[in-house]
């Protein structure tokens, strides 16, 4: 049993070492502040703003803090009892000391209350923006649908740098939440009532956003990514993204088309591909699936492999989701896989 004749010394420095343990991760976790995907690392105006009134809130908290602990130590250590020792003075209430411990936390409030007023008002929405887009939560996916612009994606948002992207937010079934810590605040989908919501980019990035709001068993598979990129960058996309799906596929591919196209397969029950007969809003529009870095709302990445295991059983990957399908041999897999990829 050597554990019980542990040093006092020893046990303490395994204790200090426990903490360490414990603690270090989260520190040096937090040297990236969690990448493209935190408020603690800005990449927009807004985010920039309520960064830097989180920082002022943060330091203020630390300051007082410090202040208060340290009060209490100083008084425990000072005027410690000691045997012997009468009792203390008996004082009820101090009228200078209850003003000071009223007015300067109040005008801590005051100032911390002007700091949020300004912020609110640097965040706000800049007038005359006019890319709009409609965004949809689903069970469990989201719907990109930009205004006037023939083009709808599926979890994959782009947006042009340093220009603001005004939000129509709607939901298809239940509440769900729109997030991308980086780049915006986050605002609920309410089913029957329409929210909005602004966005936008200072760098150029992919940045990961996801529904916060608990919306059924696949609500941690929501995801999604914007891509903020120079507006040369961001036109091309739009020019290709308008563009009907192409049609000369060979091989495989076109063996796919032809399933698809025939209805010799489900797909055609749920989604549309702009330029073909498919035409069904149930899930995520197909017409460009072949430029998505994803699959099923940032679960997977978009690989052949992928795509393979999502149409062999779309339930395997995420349970419960609304995509019910009949088993396929591999060799139809394989033809409707050839087909998706080649719709870029
Ligand atoms: Cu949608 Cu959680």
């Amino acid at each position: 049993m050597r554990g019980s004749h542990l040093k006092p010394s020893t046990s303490r420095r395994s204790s200090l070492s426990l903490l360490l343990a414990l603690v270090l991760p989260i520190l040096l976790s937090a040297c990236t502040w969690g990448g493209n995907h935190s408020p603690l690392n800005p990449a927009s105006g807004p985010t920039e703003t309520v960064n830097r009134l989180w920082w002022i809130m943060f330091w203020m908290s630390i300051v007082i803090e410090a202040l208060v602990a340290g009060l209490v130590v100083i008084s425990l250590i000072r005027f410690r009892r000691k045997a012997g020792d009468p009792d203390p003075v008996q004082i009820s209430g101090n009228t200078r000391i209850e003003i000071a411990w009223t007015i300067a936390p109040a005008m801590i409030l005051v100032v911390l209350l002007v700091l949020t007023l300004t912020t609110m008002v640097n965040i706000s929405e800049p007038k005359g923006t006019t890319m709009r887009v409609t965004v949809t939560g689903h069970q469990w996916w989201w719907e990109f649908d930009y205004q006037g612009m023939n083009i709808v994606t599926g979890n994959e948002m782009h947006i042009p740098l340093d220009e603001p992207v005004h939000i129509d937010l709607r939901s298809a079934d239940v509440i769900h939440s729109f997030w991308v810590p980086s780049l915006a605040g986050k605002r609920d989908a309410i089913p029957g009532h329409d929210n909005t919501l602004w966005i936008s980019a200072n760098k150029p990035g992919t940045y990961r956003g996801e529904c916060t709001e608990f919306c059924g068993p696949e609500h941690a598979n929501m995801n999604f990514i914007v891509v903020a990129q120079p507006r040369a960058e961001f036109d091309a996309w739009v020019k290709q993204q308008q563009a009907p799906a192409v049609s000369d596929q060979t091989g495989l591919a076109a063996d796919g088309r032809d399933l698809v196209q025939n209805a010799s397969v489900a797909c055609i029950a749920c989604h549309t591909i702009n330029g073909t007969n498919l035409k069904a809003k149930v899930g995520p529009n197909l017409t460009h699936i072949g430029t998505r870095q994803y699959i099923a709302a940032g679960t997977l990445e978009n690989n052949q492999q992928n795509l393979m295991r999502w149409i062999h059983n779309p339930q395997e990957v995420k349970p419960e989701n609304k995509m019910i399908i009949p088993p396929y041999d591999d060799d139809t897999v394989r033809k409707i896989v050839a087909y998706l990829q080649s719709l870029k």
